[in-house]
């Protein structure tokens, strides 16, 4: 709540000037008209003295923000507030009160008043707070927008974003979906190759079958050949049961084969022969059975400097590499990345029921600066972090860990200052980026900045950072 300041030099923001429709009301002639014409040169502005009326224009006409008279008679200002919200929540109010009254206002607040003024006002204070109260109807606006356009235009199927090169990859999806044909997708971690699969499966004939994943760096090499063909009970020592193998399971379906850079040199040979011939053969079967199945694969490791060292069959990659589909890292499509900080922040909010409403600005413009080595994974996990430790309205910059944030510039911002206020605001930015990296853990924040667990909590006491969570 901001009292009225006297004396406030400050410029009043201007950026909705004549975009807002505010309506006053007031029972009290004069006020109404020296409200009116301190604002009607940046505003539409409308008039009425009764909350009945109020409500009438309300239900007709498309209002931004209320200036409501705490006191009138018939109905008084809180009842019309309450009728306001009723109609339409995101309409902003702002209660005007004389300040004997400021209880009742502080009521108001908790009802859903944006804040309020009291009489006699301020001009300057008043024209400020009316232009932010816009400006949050705005902000809030913007991503309602956002989100439409998020959950219709720019995804497909899970895959956000409307850069020119993520729509090729939608095109590219749209176009080998139909048919069997086999896919290599390459791209750094984290930038969506595994959704990419999953997307094509979902799109291809094959959809109602299975769609089935082997990592292939994840599995011990002496194990992957039962993993993906599967073995007879008894072929080798510990084979105490039939195992059926991956691509039987994935049989009518779709078979992921996600990092076949770290596939091993003798069962790639296997793999090749599969592809070719279309037929599996479990170990110790001594046949083979055929097997249906649309092979994708993916790689974040280069495989034809893989095959220069001769760590990757050719035959095989070419075999595999019929379609290739690159995904570009996030920083060469950096149009995606409010899109994308959009969608996880709604699909994280919803998740935690978490009420946070946006990013602001400067926050926005950190992101879409940085260089995000992690791609699309680092972006959707610190949103999440965010989220989950997130207590304010909006997701405001000096939550974003320091590599995002940038240092602030210590000379500069110490120009000003005493070299002991200079001292403690670093101290504040470095514990607080300490934390924010272990999540708030204490034990583990001393550790990581190298001093004991009460230093930290001792400093934190002095520079008043005890019990704000980051
Ligand atoms: N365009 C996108 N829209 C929405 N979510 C995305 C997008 N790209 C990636 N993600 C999300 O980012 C995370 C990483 O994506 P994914 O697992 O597909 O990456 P990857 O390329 O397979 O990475 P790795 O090589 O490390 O396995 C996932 O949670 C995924 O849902
Ligand atoms: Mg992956």
């Amino acid at each position: 709540m901001k009292k009225p300041k006297k004396n406030n030099k400050k410029r009043v923001p201007k950026a909705n000037a004549r975009s807002g429709h505010i309506l006053i009301v007031d029972d009290e002639k004069s006020l109404r008209d020296s409200m009116q014409m301190l604002l009607q040169g940046d505003y539409q502005v409308q008039l009425a003295k009764s909350g009945k009326e109020a409500i009438a224009i309300i239900k007709n006409h498309p209002i931004d923000l209320v200036l409501l008279d705490i006191r009138m008679p018939e109905i008084d200002g809180i009842e019309v507030l309450k009728l306001i919200k009723k109609i339409d929540p995101s309409i902003e109010v702002i209660m005007i009160t004389a300040v004997v009254m400021v209880k009742k206002a502080v009521e108001a607040i908790r009802l859903g008043a944006y804040d309020y003024i009291t009489k006699p006002f301020d001009i300057e204070a008043l024209q400020e707070q009316v232009a932010k109260a816009l400006e949050k109807r705005r902000l809030l606006r913007e991503n309602a927008s956002l989100r439409k356009i998020i959950e219709t235009e720019y995804q497909f199927e899970k895959i956000v974003g409307k850069s020119q090169e993520i729509k090729e990859v939608f095109r590219i999806i749209e176009e080998v979906a139909k048919s069997n044909a086999t896919i290599l997708l390459t791209g750094e971690s984290g930038t969506g190759k595994e959704l990419v699969a999953h997307a094509i499966h979902n799109r291809s004939p094959r959809q109602d079958k299975l769609f089935v994943t082997v990592n292939c760096a994840a599995v011990p090499e002496n194990l992957i050949e039962s993993e993906l063909f599967g073995h007879e009970r008894g072929s080798f020592t510990g084979a105490t049961e039939r195992q059926i193998g991956k691509f039987e399971i994935a049989n009518s379906g779709t078979i992921f084969l996600d990092e076949i850079g770290a596939m091993p040199l003798p069962m790639q040979a296997k793999l090749l022969r599969t592809i070719q011939n279309k037929e599996i053969e479990r170990v110790g079967a001594g046949y083979s059975s055929p097997v249906d199945v649309r092979i994708i694969s993916a790689t974040n490791s280069d495989l034809r400097s893989a095959i220069k060292k001769y760590k990757f069959r050719e035959d095989l990659f070419y075999r595999l590499n019929v379609i290739p589909v690159h995904l570009p890292p996030l920083r060469e499509r950096k149009e995606d990345i409010p899109l994308l900080a959009n969608h996880f922040l709604n699909k994280f909010s919803r998740e935690f029921a978490k009420k946070i409403k946006g990013i602001t600005k400067d926050t926005m413009s950190k992101l879409t600066t940085y260089d995000w080595p992690g791609n699309v994974r680092e972006l959707e996990n610190l949103i999440e972090r965010l989220v989950v430790l997130g207590q304010t309205e909006y997701l405001e910059r000096d939550r974003l860990p320091v590599e995002i944030a940038g240092q602030p510039s210590p000379i500069s911002a110490a120009e000003e200052q005493s070299l002991t206020e200079a001292v403690k605001k670093f101290e504040v930015a470095f514990i607080k980026n300490a934390l924010e990296k272990t999540g708030g853990k204490k034990g583990a924040t001393a550790k990581l900045i190298g001093v004991h667990r009460n230093t930290l909590i001792n400093r934190e006491r002095k520079l008043g950072l005890q019990d704000k969570r980051i």
